[in-house]
């Protein structure tokens, strides 16, 4: 894959983990480089399955994944990964610095880019509390850390690797609140100047992305903006007056 410039195509594509169980049908869409979409949708209606195939940890049965007019089966693994930031819900931390937990993302970045990385996702206050600041050991389980705060940490560590697609799936654990706003905010750098995919529970998060794809029973029914999709009445809705509305009153 040469360098991504971010655009994306899903062209009829048919998808099924099991014979006979279809998950994905006859998804077609198209995103532009640099757009941010808001995948949402019940739980089990195929999101993860959709930032799966573009990721390429499973491939289609039928139809094709294409990254700028590329199907993506053509190109080797490492130089289409390489230009993915892929972020699931549980964050990886490994047990080591703070430093060096951010610089996973680029490993020849300086402590400047780190600093700055971290900044710019409201990380580096935070850090700066901590009593060795960045040196600042982190242990894989049962850290002090919180989830929030941990998932900061990841943030800086993907705008230093600034990947061409971004892939969050984003966390729906309660996070506190004071934190929760950082992490909004962070979302919101993160989602700049890239083309990203996010599964997103919380409207602050949705409404911060371009477009809205909802996804129902494995077939995308509706794309817009949150105004656009409300007054349709339709699936999203049904999802905003079952969820949203709540979610957006507990962030
Ligand atoms: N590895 C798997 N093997 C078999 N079925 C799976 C697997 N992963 C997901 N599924 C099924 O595929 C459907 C879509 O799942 P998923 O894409 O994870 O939904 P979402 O992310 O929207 O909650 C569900 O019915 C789920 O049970
Ligand atoms: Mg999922």
């Amino acid at each position: 894959m040469d360098r991504i410039r971010g655009s994306v195509e899903f062209r009829n594509v048919d998808f099924s983990y099991e014979d006979g169980i279809p998950v994905l049908t006859d998804v077609s869409f198209k995103v532009e480089a640099g757009e941010s979409i808001a995948l949402v949708g019940e739980t089990g209606a195929g999101k993860t399955t959709i930032v799966n195939l573009l990721s390429r940890f499973y491939d289609t049965d039928s139809g094709e994944v294409l990254i700028d007019g590329t199907d993506v089966r053509t190109v080797t693994l490492e130089s289409l990964r390489s230009q993915m930031g892929i972020m699931l819900q549980d964050t990886f931390l490994f047990a080591a610095t703070i430093r060096e937990n951010i610089r996973y993302g680029k490993l020849d970045a300086t402590d400047e880019e780190i600093e700055r990385a971290a900044r710019a996702v409201n990380a580096h206050d935070f850090i700066m509390k901590l009593e060795n600041g960045y040196d600042t050991e982190i242990r894989e389980r049962g850290s002090r850390l919180s989830v929030g705060q941990r998932q900061l940490i990841s943030f800086a560590r993907a705008l230093l690797a600034d990947p061409r697609i971004l892939i969050l799936d984003e966390a729906t654990s309660n996070i506190d609140t004071q934190t929760e706003r950082l992490v909004q905010d962070g979302i919101k750098k993160l989602l700049k100047n890239r083309t990203s995919f996010v599964i997103a529970h919380r409207l602050s998060t949705i409404r911060d992305c371009d477009r809205i794809m909802v996804i129902n029973g494995g077939v995308i029914t509706e794309s817009g903006t949150h105004e656009e999709l409300l007054s349709m009445k339709g699936d999203y809705y049904s999802l905003y007056m079952s969820q949203y509305r709540f979610l957006s009153e507990g962030a």
